[in-house]
């Protein structure tokens, strides 16, 4: 079967998911580096290096779309984006729990039904080989957010987490909500050839954030001690 032909849409797409990739590998190697500096478990630290490998692998196989789509500039890295902001006036530990809480237990959750749905849909051969591998990646780097709030309740951090967590949750679930949107009507110019090639409209995008709550982000944080539902509801008004 010959591939539909690709959209702007798609390069453009694909080019910021490049991106978007590094940006992973940069953060996730930020974040074992603090892993590290708090003499975190090793098995945690090895786990967050096999990460930044995959996110890398996630690039190239991104770039690898992107040509076949027909792109050829440069990916376009925002080096303001690939290291985790360190606030003067708290701990280390403070700032590493948040950017666990941030980037794997929030983004990396929600990510895992967001390249199910987008996988579902994809055809190119191309695309399909590079949603296959993200999306088996993503449930470890989503596993590997929530054993990091499990090795943090076996230290003497456990007991501050729940704080840690009522503080920072209802900027972190605003964030999430401004990045997936929260229009679930939004009109859609999203063709059938751009599904084929791995994207989906942005309502789909915000009616999977709505349903990982209840599916992931509820119970996983109840299981742990931790009331999210303030901050959720905070975020949804
Ligand atoms: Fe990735
Ligand atoms: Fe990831």
């Amino acid at each position: 079967m010959t591939a539909p032909a690709a959209s702007a849409r798609v390069r453009q797409e694909w080019q910021n998911r490049i991106a978007a990739e590094y940006g992973s590998a940069a953060i996730t190697q930020h974040f074992v580096l603090w892993l590290i500096q708090v003499g975190a478990s090793p098995d945690l630290i090895d786990d967050g290096l096999a990460i930044v490998a995959d996110e890398l692998a996630h690039a190239q196989l991104s770039a690898e779309v992107y040509a076949a789509a027909g792109g050829t500039a440069p990916p376009a890295i925002d080096r303001r984006n690939l290291e985790l902001p360190r606030r003067a006036d708290r701990a280390l530990e403070d700032d590493l729990l948040t950017a666990a809480l941030q980037v794997f237990c929030l983004n990396e959750t929600v990510a895992v039904p967001l390249f199910a749905h987008l996988r579902e849909a994809t055809t190119v051969e191309v695309a399909r080989a590079a949603l296959d591998r993200i999306l088996l990646d993503e449930v470890r780097h989503r596993d590997f957010g929530w054993a990091c709030l499990d090795w943090a309740l076996t230290t003497p951090l456990a007991a501050g987490l729940p704080a840690l967590a009522a503080a920072e949750l209802p900027a972190l679930f605003a964030g999430l909500r401004t990045n997936y949107g929260s229009d679930l009507d939004a009109p859609t110019a999203i063709t059938d050839a751009d599904r084929a090639w791995g994207l989906a409209p942005a309502r789909d995008y915000a009616r999977i954030l709505a349903a990982t709550w209840d599916r992931d982000y509820a119970p996983r944080f109840a299981a742990r001690g931790i009331d999210a539902a303030p901050a959720w509801a905070a975020a949804s008004r």
